[in-house]
This record gives structure tokens, sequence and C-alpha cells, in this order.
């Protein structure tokens, strides 16, 4: 086996930065989601596995090749899809420069660069976002694990108030912990509650008003139920179909009296803090005892980069109890990042933070926020002026729910489906569907850096016009069909 030498290796990564720079200038022009099937790309990219290996140069030229047709222009200003952020150039390149360093970002000894990063990373982000000071910080992969480690911890504590020691007692036998949650709630909250032991039994949905936050009555009345029980309160800021706020406040207020833990599931919602005209929507959120965030939604990190944040440090510390024989001793100065989340060796996350950071700074973030949400408002504005459109949620971030319907249509739905399809496959543009309140409905999540208000404009006439195409060209949707 001959590896790359140095020289060549420095060739190699020359080449790609080439290739990854044509990548992103295509961003503007490249088809959305691309039109390969997926046996054709299964075709592409499948080989025999083989018995011997091959030059690194073409390896990656060929894998260049081969996925191509497999990408999606998910970074692009026009993909409006999911809650996808694109990736700002300095954590582009801190991304990059993290791969090469190659650091272990699990104890202080494996990386002290990484470590300090966090230290410093885990300060600015508290005081971006306006939580407690003291509050500790973990480096994850996403807003699941963020949401995973937060209410493992939760659990913990309530256990713990309730007298019962889970590290030494387990699971089995503990007192039952009630969660209450909006019935509008993300998934992936439920995935980590499950995760922690708690059963969907355990889960109390508090019925959603029209925008998915809880009903302050009908919370008021599981409280009342739960009253003495080991309690968790999951709340949402940042609806992920309509971007809503839970009034966090008044459920603090409501909630006062039990010894419950606080979450907060704010995987983009979050970032409201750092603008003086949107972090009303956060009052009472430095009141909860544990926060969930994304990096890669609206900080524009590439993925994958999630935050978890408790406010008490000792109780965080706690998520894990054993020590790595080999780990060496944790000290007041020096950080290890594993102590803080569910992993153990990890990516060192914190560069790129540390360079996104410094490269926007709070005006920055507070830019990209605000503009992503007066994008939302341009798009709502404009969408609700075609024909046959309503908009369904208050637009009071950066999530749009759009339902497209007429009496002449038989299957509501359906037509949804397809007008999210056409756009697709037109490609300028990406666009999905959502189910809201038991209706398929189009979603348009605005979080990418870089979006304009043309790519907003080049969004309104791509739906236009798959409207206007679906209409003419899907005659069975209609209620005449057939007649
Ligand atoms: C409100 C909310 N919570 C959690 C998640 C899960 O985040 P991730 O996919 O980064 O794990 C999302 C993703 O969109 C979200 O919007």
């Amino acid at each position: 086996m001959n590896f790359a030498s140095l020289p060549e290796t420095r060739a190699g990564l020359h080449t790609v930065a080439d290739q990854a720079s044509e990548f992103l200038e295509s961003l503007s022009t490249r088809h959305a989601c691309g039109t390969i099937t997926p046996m054709e790309l299964f075709r592409a990219m499948d080989r025999p596995f083989p018995e011997d290996g091959s030059p690194a140069d073409l390896v990656i030229r060929e894998l260049i090749n081969d996925v191509e047709r497999g990408l999606v222009a998910s970074a692009s200003p026009r993909y409006f899809g999911f809650v996808v952020g694109g990736a700002t150039r300095a954590s582009l390149m801190a991304d990059w420069l993290t791969s090469a360093w190659d650091q272990n970002a699990q104890v202080y000894t494996t990386s002290p660069a990484a470590a300090t990063a966090e230290v410093i990373v885990a300060r600015w982000l508290i005081e971006l976002l306006g939580l407690p000071a003291q509050s500790s910080v973990g480096f994850v992969t996403g807003c699941q694990m963020a949401n995973f480690t937060a209410l493992a911890i939760a659990r913990n504590a309530v256990l713990e108030r309730a007298g019962w020691d889970l590290g030494k007692q387990g699971l089995f036998g503990a007192p039952p912990v009630v969660v209450l949650m909006s019935e509008c709630g993300h998934a992936t909250v439920r995935s980590a509650l499950l995760m922690t032991g708690v059963g969907s039994a355990q889960i109390r949905d508090i019925q959603a008003d029209s925008e998915g936050r809880m009903r302050l009555p009908a919370l008021e009345k599981e409280i009342r139920r739960a009253t003495g029980q080991p309690m968790i309160l999951s709340l949402q800021a940042g609806n992920v179909n309509s971007g809503a706020f839970e009034p966090i406040d008044a459920i603090v207020e409501l909630v006062r009296a039990e010894n419950a833990w606080i979450h907060i599931d704010g995987a983009f919602g979050l970032w409201a803090a750092v603008s003086p005209e949107l972090r009303i929507h956060l009052q009472g959120v430095k009141c909860a005892d544990s926060w969930a965030t994304d990096a890669h939604k609206w900080l524009n990190v590439p993925y994958d980069s999630g935050i978890v944040i408790v406010r008490n440090a000792a109780q965080h510390r706690r998520l894990k109890t054993s020590r790595c024989s080999y780990a060496g001793e944790e000290s007041e100065d020096r950080r290890d990042g594993s102590t803080w989340v569910p992993d153990n060796s990890r990516r060192a996350r914190a560069f790129v933070l540390y360079a996104v950071l410094r490269e926007l700074g709070r005006s920055g973030v507070r830019e990209v926020v605000e503009r992503c949400c007066r994008l939302a408002r341009q798009f709502a504005f404009g969408v609700a002026r075609l024909p046959c459109a309503q908009v369904l949620n208050d637009v009071v971030l950066n999530q749009v729910l759009v339902r497209f319907s007429s009496p002449e249509l038989n299957d509501c739905d359906a037509f949804q489906r397809e007008i999210a399809g056409h756009v697709q496959e037109e490609g300028r543009c990406w666009l999905g569907t959502t189910t809201w309140h038991g209706q398929v409905v189009l979603r348009a999540s605005i979080c990418n850096w870089s979006t304009t208000e043309d790519d907003i404009s080049m969004l309104l006439e791509a739906l236009a016009q798959a409207v206007r195409k679906v209409m003419a060209d899907a005659p069975s949707l209609r209620v005449d069909a057939g007649s």
C-alpha cells in the first residue's frame, strides 16, 4: 500500500479546494436537489469491495464524480426545506482545519487547543444567548443529542429530588417521571425521552393552540394532576413548523410551586435572543434549567453542530460517573469536553464555532437572524397574494406555512405534495411539505446567511408556476374528475 507523499497530499488538498470552490460557485445555479433516481445513483456509486487500495487522488476524483448528481444544494440561499442553514466562509474553513488537525476533543490532554476553544465558545454563547452566566455547555452533533443530554440530566435531577439515586439504584423501580410538552413538540424530544427511559405513557401531551403552543389552561390542569411527582416540562422556543414560542414566562409562573425541571428545545428559536426586536418571544427563558440548540441551523456552520446548556453545572457534570482509566485527571483549568456530553472520543467542533462567532460577531449573528425573519415576512406577504393560497401561521420568526385550497379540488393534501414536487423538480428552489394540524401544508424555512430578497422573489415565482402547472396537469385532483 502506497500512501500519498506529503507533496502529493498538498497537491491533492489544493485540487480538493478547487473542486469545493467550484461546488460553492455552482450553488446559485445548480439544481436544488438533483434529478437522479435512487437506482442510477446507486449504480454510479456502487463498486465491488476492493481487495487492494487505490491512490488517494484517484479515489477522491472518482468520489467527486460519482456523488455529483446525488448532492443536494442545501447550503444554497434558495434551499427552504427542513430547517437548514448554510456554512459561512470562516466556519467552512475552520471545519476543514478541524479535519486536518484531527484532534480528539475527549479530554484536555488529547487537545489543549480544542478544550480551550470549548471554554471560550461556551462563555461567548451564554453571553450571546442571554443565559445564566454560571451555566455549563456541551458540544454535541445536533439538537437531538442536545435534547437527549439535557433530558437525561433532567431525569436524574428530578429523581434525585424525589429521593431516588439513579446512579446507584438505576431506573427500574424508580418513581415514574412525568413529562409535560406540547402535542406539537418536536419528535426528537420524544425520542430523547424514550432513550432516557421515559415512555410515552409518562408523556402528557398538552393540547396546543393554532400556532402549536401549549394551551395554558390545559397545561395547568395537567400540572395539578401530576403535582408531587418528579416532573419535567419541555417547552418549545420556535416550533419546527410555525416558529411559535411557548409563553415561557407564564409557564414558569404556573409551575413555580412544583419542583419541576424546565427544558427548552430551541433548535433555532433560541437565536431570537440576539435580536432586540425578537427577544420578546423569549421572556422567562433564563428561568429554565436546560436549553438545547443547533449551530448548523441559524448559526450557519457545516454539519454537524449542536449545543446543550445546563444551568446547574454540578448536575450536568453528574451526567457521567465513570472515567476512562487512561484519561488522567480533570482540573479547574483543564476542561474535558467529554464530561459534558454522551460521547467519549469526539470531533473538535468548537474550532468552527470559535471561527463563526469571530467572523460574525454579535452584530453579524443578529443581522443574519433578523434578515431571515424579514425575508420570511416578505415571502408570507407575497405568497398570500397567489390564488388559493392561505398563510396558516403567525409569521413571528423564519417559518412560513402555506396551504393552497380551492373548492374545485378533491384532494388538497395531494395538491400540496404535487406543488412541492414541481418546485423541487424545477430545481431553482427547494420547498417541502409538513403536516400541520392534520393537514399537509407547504413549509418555507429561511435560515441561510446568504438568502436575499431576490431569492424569495424566485421562490414566489417558482411556486406560482408550480401551482399553475399542477392545476393544469393534474385534473384527477379536481372535484369534477371523472365526471
Ligand atoms: C425545534 C427542533 N428541535 C429539534 C430538532 C432536531 O435537530 P437536529 O436535527 O439538529 O438533531 C429540530 C430540527 O429541525 C427542531 O427544529
